[in-house]
């Protein structure tokens, strides 16, 4: 017959698994997707981009639009050259807010937040808080385009919000 502090522990060993019951399922939205390989996702025709203009494309595409709002989702995808395209994460490697084409240069990315700048070249804070950061690079969003001028985006290299 169990004595009273087997009992005790008992009930604490059960009321720490209880306290834990809520958490488990939100760990599986907290870490992404692991073990599978990343999708191969089309984002547009290249001619549907004119040269020097961006689209935001969300990758991975879940279909859920809630989810698809996510920021670390939030790519920006720049047309550069006839056949040619570069992708980076929108997350800016300062705090997290979310950067766009300079569209008057279009050479460069500009954060609202507090004024960092990327390069479209390779993705390089150049100026601002970001440029001050361990790893400058926006993380990229690797793309391949095929025969047809189609683009798709095939994995991430970095980690969206600390830089590549
Ligand atoms: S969040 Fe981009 S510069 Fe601060």
């Amino acid at each position: 017959m169990p004595n009273r502090r087997d009992v005790i522990k008992a009930l604490a060993a059960a009321s720490g698994l209880a306290c834990l019951a809520p958490f488990i399922p939100l760990g599986k939205f907290l870490t992404p997707e692991s073990g599978t390989a990343p999708p191969r996702q089309k984002i547009a025709n290249i001619k549907d981009i004119p040269i020097g203009t961006e689209r935001f494309v969300v990758y991975p595409r879940s279909g859920d639009p809630a989810r698809d709002k996510d920021p670390f989702k939030q790519f920006s995808v720049v047309r550069t050259g006839e056949r040619e395209v570069v992708g980076y994460s929108r997350v800016c490697i300062h705090l997290w807010c979310l950067i766009s084409l300079d569209k008057e240069t279009g050479n460069t990315f500009q954060c609202p937040c507090h004024g960092s700048i990327y390069t479209v070249e390779d993705g390089f804070a150049i100026a601002g808080p970001a440029a001050k950061q361990p790893n400058r690079y926006l993380p990229k969003l690797l793309l391949e385009i095929d025969e047809a001028g189609d683009i798709y985006a095939v994995g991430v290299e970095g980690e969206i919000g600390y830089g590549r």
